[in-house]
């Protein structure tokens, strides 16, 4: 069993038996979030980029749990320069953790960490677990990336981002979808800021019958 659990924006906590692994864990400074990371429990944090609303609170929630945190080579160097144990990666690349296996993904987006210095490339993640493949996009836009994503695997739930401004719309989303063939899709990415004010409904209205849309609310969990 896998569970998928939204704490909003970009942020994801996958649950399974054995591990806590989450994604992107944005919690101080977002008015969608009403926890406190302190509460948080994990054993790995991937990180997708290096931008706030996305590095977050990797480094504490990392140093308090003694987690792992998964992500490209110059954010693990950022994080480790803190006392934060990582696993540092890039573009392209796979490895077997112990909750499964991650690859990294390209992403077209920019990557600046909280200090200005350069966070390498963002990336998304695929991220295989007990057979079940989730595709976290990460911040991007459309690219025909995506369409070789859909190519050469068969992504049960993708996870992308529609609010548009800062990464891929609603329109652009859904053209991503046809090119990813996932069985779900779950929307993040939007309506945390006036910029990326969505309506999650259009895009599944786009989306029409290419896939299974599923709205997550802050808080909600979908199961795997
Ligand atoms: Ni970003
Ligand atoms: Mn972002």
């Amino acid at each position: 069993m896998i569970k998928l659990l939204y704490y909003g924006h970009s942020c994801f906590l996958i649950e399974t038996n054995k591990n806590r692994i989450l994604i992107d864990p944005y919690f101080t400074g977002n008015p969608k979030t009403k926890i406190n990371p302190n509460e948080i429990i994990a054993d790995h944090i991937l990180v997708s980029h290096a931008h706030f609303d996305h590095i977050g609170d990797a480094v504490a929630i990392a140093k308090k749990n003694n987690a792992t945190i998964i992500g490209v080579y110059e954010i693990i160097n950022y994080c480790s320069k803190q006392g934060a144990s990582g696993f540092a990666m890039n573009i392209g690349g796979s490895h077997t953790f112990e909750f499964g296996d991650v690859q990294l993904t390209p992403a077209f987006h920019s990557s600046s960490l909280p200090d200005g210095s350069y966070g390498g490339l963002a990336c998304g993640f695929l991220i295989r677990i007990q057979n079940k493949l989730l595709y976290y996009a990460g911040d991007t836009a459309l690219s025909c990336e995506m369409k070789l994503i859909g190519e050469m695997n068969n992504v049960d739930v993708a996870l992308l981002p529609i609010g548009d401004c800062f990464t891929m719309g609603p329109v652009d989303a859904a053209q991503a979808v046809e090119y990813i063939k996932p069985n779900v899709v779950i929307p993040m990415h939007y309506n945390t800021l006036p910029q990326i004010e969505q309506d999650p409904e259009d895009f599944a209205d786009k989306v029409g019958d290419l896939s299974r849309v599923i709205v997550l609310g802050y808080g909600d969990t979908y199961e795997l």
